[in-house]
């Protein structure tokens, strides 16, 4: 079966892509400069699957050694980009970091390629609708001037993909937009490995529940919405890995849409962090401590997706729920404890 080149494929959902991506009967190819991931992602992966899978080191941003591994590998069909920097906060104090390493990255993949048919999977996230005027938002929404520069890096990509598509037909490419991804394989030998403290939800109540971090602070409780917290569309990381295996069969079978396309990748259902709070105590029985603090800057009120397009045109839908998210967060902060990776 096909080669697909999998970009930052030893991080957190490109690791999980990896592994249905294999299980699909894909070979994907990893290529990764570990700046935020940790090697032995490979070795876990191959617990689960059986399969190590080839991987290269490298910076994308290096555009000779990107046309190198290319005609190297001419029996790769199809690519999924994640390799990105996706810290908000860290993109506001650096931003020409952000600039530079998301787009560097992008235009040395797509250049590689020009004159070659290549099916092109982008990471793109819900962050480009800000706060949509409807909800839930569908992919026909207005693209909201970006609050971050990380999320800036998002939308100029989306367009650099759609005029490249426009201009060249010999790409076509899916831009998925993902809502809040949460949860680790079932198996719990991958998972999420934040950077520090983190800054997401989910990894701040897992490390909070094992002690590794004080009390979750609720940030702000005077939204208008049912109890006050805000609310995401938090989508399981193993269905959100399956979306990317269902781009990769469309744009195979030739996209009816055009060689552009946009889906939201989400669960259409919305939580408020209490909500999640919630979910979490009652799913795993562990008691959480929280308070609850002023809004975060730059956070919007509520978002959740209409996930109906990737359900009729990509033939996908999320199966896993909230309470599933959490479990499986949980089991993996805890194998973590004893197994520790990178931190
Ligand atoms: C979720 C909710 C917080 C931490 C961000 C990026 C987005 C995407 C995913 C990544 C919010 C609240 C959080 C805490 C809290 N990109 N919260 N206490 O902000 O929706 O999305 O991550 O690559 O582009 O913006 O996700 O998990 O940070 O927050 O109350 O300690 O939880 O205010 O309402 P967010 P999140």
């Amino acid at each position: 079966m096909a080669e697909i080149l999998v970009t930052g494929g030893t991080g957190y959902i490109g690791s999980h892509t990896v592994v249905e991506l294999q299980q699909a009967g894909y070979t994907p190819v990893i290529i990764d400069n570990l700046s935020n991931s940790d090697i032995g992602v490979l070795e876990q992966i191959r617990k689960i699957t059986g399969i190590k899978p080839e991987f290269h080191q490298f910076d994308l941003c290096d555009e000779a050694a990107v046309r190198q591994f290319i005609a190297d590998h001419p029996s790769i069909t199809g690519i999924i980009h994640f390799a990105a920097y996706k810290a908000v906060g860290e993109s506001v104090r650096e931003p020409l970091k952000y600039y530079h390493n998301n787009f560097f990255s992008l235009i040395n993949l797509l250049n590689a390629y020009q004159g070659k048919p290549v099916n092109f999977v982008f990471s793109s996230s819900c962050t480009v609708y800000g706060q949509p005027d409807k909800l839930p938002v569908t992919e026909a929404a207005p693209v909201k001037r970006a609050e971050s520069p990380y999320g800036n890096t998002k939308q100029i990509a989306e367009e650099i993909l759609a005029e490249t598509a426009a201009a060249l037909n010999n790409y076509n490419i899916i831009s998925l937009r993902y809502f809040n991804p949460v949860g680790a394989h079932e198996s719990a030998l991958i998972g999420e490995l934040p950077l520090g403290v983190p800054q997401n939800l989910v990894p701040f109540i897992t490390q909070s529940a094992i002690g590794k971090r004080g009390p979750i602070t609720v940030f702000g409780n005077d939204y208008n919405t049912p109890d006050g917290s805000a609310i995401r569309d938090y989508i399981h990381v193993v269905d959100l890995a399956k979306a990317h295996v269902a781009a990769i069969r469309l744009l195979e079978k030739g996209n009816p849409n055009g060689n552009y396309d946009v889906f939201n990748i989400g669960t259409g259902r919305g939580n408020s962090v209490l909500e999640v709070i919630k979910a979490f105590e009652g799913s795993t029985g562990v008691k959480l401590n929280y308070q609850i603090g002023p809004r975060r800057a730059g956070d919007v009120e509520q978002v959740w997706g209409d996930v109906s397009k990737s359900a009729t045109e990509l033939g996908w839908k999320a199966e896993l729920g909230i309470e599933e998210m959490m479990r499986s967060a949980w089991k993996w902060e805890q194998y973590l404890k004893d197994n520790p990776l990178k931190d």
